[in-house]
């Protein structure tokens, strides 16, 4: 067990390059499966995350290394369909090695994913559109066992809420299967059109990516490819609000400005200066923060629920009150509690939570809750008085790479060690 140690109130400053995006890795090194030669990933995040995935390919016989941030992955020995339930449970998105297992060779055994705890994640999108393909899925001793007795059929399919995840499980089923799939009212996630580009380069054809209409027309093979994932852009907002939180001026090199729309609304609504060119982006955050008074996480392009625990950390010292409402997950302010510790003075009601600025934060020993919440303490941890204890890191660990390294390089006084 490890635990970060803070000292708070050193404003951050300088510049950073944004790590490989988590959330476009994960399906991605998934899609290797459906690879008929050797693919080469570049940029991937060295996350716990990323070597769980690793590890699930590994047991379905896909031979996998992963270098400096390289992955290469040799999917010609693929020898199982199964995913141990071991594996499935430590992320969430173990479930997309459905999809693609499932499209490579019509069979797949697996359990039900783990992951955070952000409320119920059911799977039910993603089970009804895979039957929609044709696939049989059956329940048994806590493992679902999926069959194609006919063999995968495109479909359209009409997801009745955009999700990010069963985008991607039929966009990987669909690659390879007869005839052309359609899904309405897809995710739009910047992930999802890195998905389909990385799929593109392995010889699929998909259109749409990013507008809500995905069409992907099954071919018979797809073959290996060099690809670099794209940057994080929960990365990119969680350091926005770190150094915003700490009256800093940070240039993200690497972020991409187009994905991160509604994010920098927010911080320029909250007194920041913003600006972009093609490959960074610029914060400056030397005058006093203003409270922002509507922040309502939404399916992308809104503003995205992964950046809802840092920003609110950066509001709790913003000047007037700001309210946040959480409409993606139902248990997603469990940083809550914890910033109250800090001094934050936040009351939540339901899905809304309202944040009236204080003064000063102080320096205590908090819990990462989850993955998101664990940062948002860390900024807080950063902007407030005296020295801060942030224990269970292993759920920071799941999407910031050595985030004690990247915080020191603008400046922090942050270090991990041992408890
Ligand atoms: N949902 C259902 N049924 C389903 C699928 C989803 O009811 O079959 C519900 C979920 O319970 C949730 C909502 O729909 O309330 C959104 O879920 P979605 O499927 O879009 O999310 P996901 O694929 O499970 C991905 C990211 C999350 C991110 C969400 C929303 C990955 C690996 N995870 O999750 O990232 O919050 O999209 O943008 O891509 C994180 O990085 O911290 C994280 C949690």
């Amino acid at each position: 067990m490890q635990r970060l140690i803070i000292k708070g109130g050193k404003q951050l400053s300088g510049e950073l390059t944004v790590q490989g995006a988590k959330n476009s890795a994960l399906p991605i090194l998934a899609g290797c499966v459906l690879a008929g030669s050797q693919v080469k990933l570049r940029g991937i995040p060295e996350l716990s995350d990323v070597y769980a995935a690793c590890r699930i390919l590994a047991s379905l016989g896909v031979k996998t290394a992963f270098v400096d941030g390289t992955v290469t992955a040799d999917p010609t020995g693929i020898s199982s369909i199964h995913v141990p339930e071991k594996l499935m449970r430590q992320m969430r998105s173990s479930i997309v090695f459905l999809g693609a297992v499932l499209g490579k060779t019509g069979a797949c055994r697996l359990s039900f994913p783990g992951g955070c705890e952000l409320g119920p994640r059911p799977i039910d999108m993603h089970l009804r559109a895979l039957r929609q393909m044709g696939v049989k899925i059956t329940e048994k001793y806590g493992e679902l066992i999926c069959e194609c007795p006919h063999g995968i059929k495109g479909a359209v399919i009409n997801l009745p809420f955009p999700s990010v995840g069963a985008t991607e499980n039929i966009m990987l089923c669909a690659a390879l299967a007869d005839g052309e799939t359609v899904i309405c009212n897809a995710a739009r996630e910047p992930e999802i059109e890195d998905l389909a580009e990385f799929l593109r380069c392995c010889g699929a054809r998909i259109i749409g990516g990013s507008s809500g209409t995905v069409r992907i027309k099954g071919v018979k093979e797809l073959h290996g490819c060099e690809y670099t994932v794209m940057p994080d852009r929960i990365c990119a907002a969680t350091f926005m609000a770190a150094a915003a939180a700490t009256g800093g001026e940070i240039v993200l090199k690497g972020a991409r400005a187009q994905d991160l729309g509604a994010v920098t609304d927010v911080f320029r609504q909250a007194g920041c200066l913003v600006s972009d060119s093609a490959d960074r982006i610029y914060l400056n955050a030397k005058k006093p923060l203003r409270a922002v008074r509507d922040i309502k996480t939404l399916p992308y392009p809104g503003f995205p629920t992964d950046a809802q625990a840092p920003v609110m950390a950066m509001l709790c010292k913003a000047r007037g009150t700001s309210v946040i409402t959480e409409t993606i997950f139902s248990s997603r302010f469990r940083h809550v509690d914890e910033l109250a510790r800090m001094g934050a003075d936040i009351k939540t009601e339901g899905r809304t939570a309202v944040v009236t600025g204080v003064r000063e934060l102080y320096g205590t020993g908090v819990v990462a809750p989850d993955l998101r919440g664990g940062a948002a303490l860390v900024c807080a941890a950063l902007a407030a008085q005296g020295e801060s204890t942030v224990t269970n890191i292993c759920l920071i660990d799941r999407g910031y790479e050595k985030i004690e390294k990247t915080l020191a390089l603008l400046g922090a006084d942050i270090r991990r060690e041992n408890c």
